[in-house]
């Protein structure tokens, strides 16, 4: 007992709890970051808060999350629960990737996606072909606005989320097409479903959830889509010869064949459906925000804008297409993508972590099962790192010599055993994707409209506020 208190003791410290709430006044939920940013002014690099009943750890700067997520991994390797997702088919052994709690499952289904990913040989083409020719495809959408003010997040939301089906399913889809059309418009509406204030309400408050009919209510968006993607995968089922692997799909089917053993691994019917609801919801709209604020800063920085196009007319000229080769030679280019993603700090509070033991951190005690959040932005902006913190600056990746750098606090992709399993596909549809487009185009801000607001509006992740913008063709 003695132990014990001596322990708890040592917890992080953080601002008085109250009864029933907890701490939850003191934060606003539609800038989390921001509420972080003045605790951890106040209460140093780790304090502590209570969302009603649940213990939760935030963790401030460069030094204190790369302490946590990579010299203690496994220690904050374990991801909370959530009662809301067991109305979507969480179950047991069928978790998918990105909620999956920390043990065995989630390691093979890791496994196997990474290497699923990364030897991209099946199908007849390799990954970065496919965003290469899904970047030809943008270009052309591009092209027939011919000038006219408008806003880049329909295209680019199809690219990027052609790329996941071209993974999954083997191939992608025209923009007009009437399933892919309806497939994005399901996807966003689960994707706001589940962002919203009465899912966030429904897991801290679980036992509301035992209304008759409120799921159904409350999760029809995302039951609809995952509904659409069964219809997806039976097709694709219909057509499967084990012979030959066309896609992701095909892969994870050829697991499941493999009999019991592989299905307690994981590779079952329900945990195909979540790993593909996972891929289009961890691999989509984050490049496409991404993107979108590399659109937004060229508008507000033409001069950046000018010394790419330069760059891109010396090593690739305006013929053939951009290759991943090309970007050791373009460290302007490659310095201004990286400031984009520092900058527009996508996802400022990564996703929630769950201590898998008892552990310590810089002296403070944070038990077992304690929801732990890693405030992303704050290394990505930690003063302590970079020059100009929040202003886009370039030069914070390029030396005196103008050759690229990366310092150790660019943690876009957050670390450790749960860092973004799509790092690599993401930075090669950053780079081909936003290189083609100004190989091709010259991006202003059309004369009628407003100068666009830097900041952010947060929904699971920091997208731009909708702008506009003309593409002229160079
Ligand atoms: C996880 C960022 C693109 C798949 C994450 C996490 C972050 C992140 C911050 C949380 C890591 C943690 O828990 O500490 C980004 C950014 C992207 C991007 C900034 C684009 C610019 C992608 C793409 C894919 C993807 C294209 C898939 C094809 C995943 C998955 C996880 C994840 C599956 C969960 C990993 C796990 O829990 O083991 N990502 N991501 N992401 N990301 Fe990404």
């Amino acid at each position: 007992f003695m132990k014990r208190r001596k322990k708890w003791s040592r917890y992080p410290p953080g601002p008085m709890s109250l009864p029933f709430v907890g701490t939850m006044p003191y934060i606003d939920f539609h800038n989390p970051h921001l509420s972080f940013n003045k605790l951890h002014k106040k209460f140093g690099n780790i304090f502590s808060l209570q969302n009603c009943w649940t213990n939760l750890v935030v963790l401030n700067g460069y030094k204190t999350v790369k302490e946590a997520l990579v010299h203690k991994a496994e220690d904050f390797a374990d991801r909370p629960y959530f009662p809301t997702y067991e109305h979507v088919g969480y179950g047991d052994k069928s978790e998918g990737i990105v909620v999956a709690r920390y043990g065995h499952v989630w390691k093979e289904i890791r496994k196997f996606t990474l290497s699923t990913l990364r030897d991209f040989g099946m199908g007849k083409k390799s990954l970065e072909e496919r965003v290469t020719e899904e970047a030809g495809f943008l270009c052309s959408a591009i092209k027939a606005e011919e000038g006219r003010p408008f806003d880049l997040r329909f295209l680019v939301n199809n690219a990027v989320c052609n790329m996941i089906c071209s993974i999954i399913y083997g191939g992608r889809f025209d923009y007009g097409d009437e399933v892919f059309r309806k497939m994005v418009a399901l996807f966003e509406n689960s994707l706001s479903e589940e962002a919203g204030f009465l899912t966030q309400f429904l897991n801290v408050m679980p036992i509301l959830l035992r209304i008759p009919g409120l799921p159904q209510k409350v999760f029809h968006g995302q039951k609809a889509y995952m509904d659409f993607i069964d219809v997806l995968i039976q097709k694709h089922m219909e057509t499967w010869n084990p012979e030959y692997t066309r896609d992701f799909t095909d892969a994870f089917l050829k697991e499941m064949s493999k009999g019991k053993e592989a299905e307690e691994n994981g590779f079952n019917y329900n945990n195909l459906r979540l790993v593909t609801a996972d891929l289009f919801a961890a691999g989509s709209d984050t490049t496409s925000a991404t993107l979108r604020w590399a659109f937004l800063y060229m508008l507000l920085h033409p001069e950046t804008q000018s010394k790419i196009h330069k760059e891109i007319d010396m090593v690739i000229g305006r013929e053939r297409s951009p290759t991943m080769m090309d970007q050791v030679n373009m460290p302007y280019t490659n310095a201004v993508i990286h400031e984009v993603q520092r900058c527009g700090d996508i996802a400022p509070v990564g996703l929630p972590h769950m201590t898998y033991r008892d552990t310590e951190l810089q002296g403070y005690f944070i038990p077992k099962g304690t929801t732990v959040i890693t405030n992303l932005s704050s290394v990505l902006k930690d003063e302590s790192v970079w020059q100009k913190p929040n202003e886009f600056y370039p030069e914070h990746f390029l030396d005196v010599n103008g050759q690229f750098v990366k310092p150790e606090a660019f943690m876009p992709f957050s670390a450790g055993r749960r860092v973004c399993l799509g790092a690599q596909l993401a930075r090669m549809e950053l780079f081909i994707f936003f290189t083609t487009l100004l190989q091709q185009f010259t991006f202003m801000l059309p004369e009628d409209q407003p100068r666009p607001r830097t900041d952010g509006y947060f929904a699971l992740i920091q997208c731009p506020h909708p702008f506009k913008l003309r593409a002229i063709p160079r």
